[in-house]
């Protein structure tokens, strides 16, 4: 559905995103994440039209972005980081007008930006004018905007940004809805947020991909193995010691009675550690082996070695 080849752009001399190549399929919801300026704004505005590439090609719906922006534009939903918004209009007005430059039929207008102001939650505010609302609701308009011709894609840059937490699990059930029927990719900083909605991720640092996969393929392909997490109630100096000492256990990191073990083979690991804070009468209180979140994937992939 979506295609990006060798996508390049340069503001002056500074490279903002380097040969990107990657493509969405139908359906499928993507996160886009990657630290501040990574170039997931610039990457969006591009798929988008909203701005040409130094170098390279976007196929939306086997549309080239820039011969036929048009067809593009119409199949594609889109929450800018700053969405444009006209402050002297009245949302229902704005959202009419955005649909009506979309090319819904005039007949549709009204029951579409009905629907968009249900799906987010609008309806007390759908009177007032744009400029006189929080930013969280403006945020909400710039997100009906994005979704009110009821497009087949839909790029969202941090869409629950400054969104209290019930409207942010609103946007997530939104998400979860729209997923199967519409083709998304969406950035954003909140990793859980990620882990709720997406199949399949994106990673980019300095302009290139680091990562591209499933989440359970990007836990898997953490460096450093698995680790192991205790509690005990004596003896902790003493225990880190004889675990350094075990095969398989690469460090040992105490911080009072807790400690965390890393190594290769995780159970491996837990039989090692139990049968030891046995023999050294350490108390043992608390054993756990968390999978490598995608905190840690994220702060692994983007922090230069
Ligand atoms: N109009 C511009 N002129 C010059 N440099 C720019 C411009 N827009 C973006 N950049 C630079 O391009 C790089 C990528 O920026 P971009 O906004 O795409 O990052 P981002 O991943 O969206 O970051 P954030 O998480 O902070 O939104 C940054 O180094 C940024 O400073
Ligand atoms: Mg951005």
């Amino acid at each position: 559905m979506i295609e990006i080849s060798n996508l390049t752009k340069n503001y002056g001399d500074r490279k903002a995103i380097d040969s990107l190549n990657f493509t969405v399929k139908k359906g499928e919801v993507v996160g886009f994440l990657g630290p501040n300026g990574a170039g997931k704004t610039t990457t969006m505005k591009i798929i988008t039209g909203f701005m040409a590439p130094t170098s390279g090609q976007v196929k939306v719906a086997g549309f080239d972005v820039f011969e036929n922006p048009y067809e593009v534009k119409r199949r594609i939903g889109y929450l800018p980081e700053t969405p444009p918004l006209y402050g002297d209009m009245v949302v229902t007005d704005f959202l009419e007008f955005v649909a009506k430059l979309k090319g819904v039929e005039d007949s549709r207008v009204n029951q579409l930006v009905a629907r968009a102001v249900e799906k987010t939650q609008l309806g007390d505010v759908r009177h007032r004018l744009i400029q006189n609302l929080s930013k969280g609701y403006r945020q909400r308009v710039g997100l009906a905007q994005a979704i009110v011709s009821d497009p087949e894609i839909l790029i969202l840059d941090e869409p629950t940004v400054g969104l209290d937490p019930r409207q942010v699990a609103e946007i997530r059930t939104l998400l979860q809805e729209l997923r199967g029927s519409h083709t998304i990719i969406l950035s954003t900083h909140i990793l859980p947020e990620v882990q709720a909605t997406c199949e399949r991720v994106i990673i980019i640092n300095r302009g290139r991909i680091v990562a591209e996969d499933t989440l359970s393929g990007l836990s898997n392909r953490l460096r450093g193995g698995s680790y192991v997490q205790l509690r005990v109630r004596r003896n902790s100096s003493e225990l880190a010691q004889a675990l350094k000492a075990v095969g398989g256990v690469t460090s040992v990191e105490i911080n009072g009675n807790n400690l965390k073990v890393h190594g290769t083979g995780t159970e491996e690991l837990i039989e090692a550690v139990s049968e030891l804070a046995v023999a050294k009468r350490a108390g043992l209180v608390e054993l756990s082996h968390p999978e490598a979140g995608l905190e840690d994937i994220f702060i692994e992939l983007t922090t230069q070695h």
